[in-house]
């Protein structure tokens, strides 16, 4: 359904180009979810923003790729027949609940912009009582008297589910859903993902959820791809990934983590150092720097993204030419 190629996001400037997403390959299938954990800044929200091309500012552009949704290459389509599909069959979920609704408008109100934009299906006289049905789809109780209320008279919660109501209002073939989570507190997570999971068997929408928790995309994802300094350093199937992870990243990743998989391990060997910034990658593989299992080759030449067995994928030199 979705199938990214070769994507690379650059930012123009006049003295030097950064390479936010670099060579980024990928595919989701249709009513799957595909993972996209990294530390911060490793280009997972610029990724997310290129399928639209929803990008920050205008020196920052697609420079080469391809993202074909459903046989049609949004990568070089019109920008008014992107925006078509933006809002309608792709929809984006952010971090942020409170900064993506606006403080001063009523839930019914907001929704009912959303629904007038994308659903004109729906006749005014039914749009209340769809607003209702929608809230409450999406666990939110007491939806009649909640549609009245203000953001900020919700819990953060609260905020997120009227969030994804909004995003499924169109019923998107593709939810994107950039850290949806990450703001809130742990048992209010696991009922998001619980609701991801139920609007996915519901629904049939593929997710794009990303994530720098990797117990979380572990927990919700069929498979997962690992981004590092812009590029996607390990893809494989979630299950298989969670078992064994190749990557010394994708390893690292785990072993910051106090859980049972660095218990089994006789150090908790904590990733030292932070992601380099897009511009300032070093020569040869970019995560050589950090590296505990570094050698000569890493630091000069860069590896491509490998196939190993069960179809995982990985981006270091340890692995090459060697099936796992
Ligand atoms: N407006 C901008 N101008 C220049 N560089 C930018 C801009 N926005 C992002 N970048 C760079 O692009 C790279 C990728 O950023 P991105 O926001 O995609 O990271 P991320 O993985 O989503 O991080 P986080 O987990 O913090 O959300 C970073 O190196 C960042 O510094
Ligand atoms: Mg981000």
């Amino acid at each position: 359904m979705l199938e990214v190629k070769n994507l690379k996001t650059y930012f123009f400037y006049d003295d030097k180009i950064i390479p936010a997403v670099d060579e980024v390959s990928f595919s989701l299938e249709e009513g799957s979810i595909l993972g996209m954990v990294g530390e911060s800044g490793c280009g997972k929200t610029m990724t997310a923003l290129s399928i639209t091309r929803l990008l920050p500012s205008r020196n920052c552009k697609i420079a080469e790729g391809s993202i074909v949704f459903n046989g049609i290459d949004l990568a070089s389509l019109p920008e008014d027949e992107l925006r078509k599909k933006r809002g309608s069959e792709i929809s984006y979920v952010f971090q942020e609940p409170a900064t993506s609704l606006n403080p001063v408008l009523r839930i019914e109100e907001q929704m009912k912009e959303v629904i007038f934009l994308h659903r004109k299906d729906i006749a005014a006289a039914k749009r209340d009582a769809f607003i209702v049905e929608q809230l409450t789809e999406v666990g939110i109780r007491n939806a009649q008297k909640k549609v009245k209320c203000f953001p900020h008279q919700l819990s953060g919660g609260e905020k997120q589910r009227v969030m994804i109501a909004m995003a499924m209002v169109t019923r998107p073939k593709l939810l994107i859903a950039d850290e949806p989570t990450t703001a809130l507190d742990v048992t209010i997570q696991a009922q998001i993902i619980v609701l991801l999971q139920e609007l996915r068997q519901k629904f049939g929408v593929s997710i794009l959820f990303i994530s720098h928790d990797i117990n979380v995309i572990g927990e919700l994802a069929d498979c997962v791809a690992v981004m590092y300094a812009g590029q996607i350093v390990e893809y494989a199937k979630a299950e298989r990934l969670m078992r064994q992870p190749q990557h010394p990243y994708t390893q690292g990743l785990f072993e910051c983590l106090p859980g049972a998989w660095a218990v089994k391990r006789s150090r908790l060997n904590v990733l030292c150092g932070e992601v380099p910034k897009a511009g300032c990658f070093p020569q040869g593989c970019r995560f050589h720097p950090r590296c505990p299992k570094v050698f000569d080759r890493c630091r000069k030449e860069m590896p491509a993204l490998a196939r190993q067995k069960e179809n995982q994928e990985v981006r270091c030199w340890l692995y090459s030419g060697s099936e796992i």
